[in-house]
């Protein structure tokens, strides 16, 4: 059964509370609730694991590397602008990832210009608010099906 990971990044737990006009009014728990429930239709497996610690998310990234994992959907938060860790860490696993942001950072702030994961990611959606993690869960099961040998 194909194995997925969501991983959030630092202030996505606090999703429902957290500037809604740019976030929504969703929880983290609703999304992760949503995308297990369309990973298990396409008879996948999920896990979800929130961190707002680089080295925590870095950990869980290298884990994913001895679990199984064969496709990640990361919404790296402010980490895509800064962190040059997760990068290297997701370079070293060498799983496929999907970017995902609620928002469209290129409409947003100069320093939100830059993404340390997009280069280097499967794709990038951004954008469409909570529907952006529905959008990448079905990019990433069209990918796996895609590559499925
Ligand atoms: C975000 C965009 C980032 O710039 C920001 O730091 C976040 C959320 C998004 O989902 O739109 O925390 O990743």
């Amino acid at each position: 059964m194909p194995k997925i990971l969501l991983l959030n990044g630092p202030n996505l737990h606090l999703l429902g509370q957290r500037e809604p006009h740019l976030y929504a009014k969703r929880t983290l728990a609703d999304i992760e609730n949503e995308l297990s429930a369309l990973a298990k239709e396409a008879g996948h497996s999920l896990g979800c694991y929130q961190s707002d610690a680089e080295h925590e998310l870095l950990h869980r990234i290298h884990g994913s590397g001895e679990d199984g994992t064969d496709l990640i959907l990361f919404n790296p938060a402010a980490f895509t602008h800064t962190s040059v860790a997760l990068r290297d860490g997701l370079l070293a696993i060498g799983i496929p990832f999907i970017e995902i942001h609620m928002s469209n950072p290129a409409t947003r702030e100069p320093f939100r210009q830059q993404s340390f994961f997009a280069d280097i990611a499967l794709g990038v959606i951004a954008g469409f608010g909570p529907h952006s993690y529905r959008l990448a869960m079905q990019a990433a099961i069209e990918h796996l099906a895609d590559t499925a040998g």
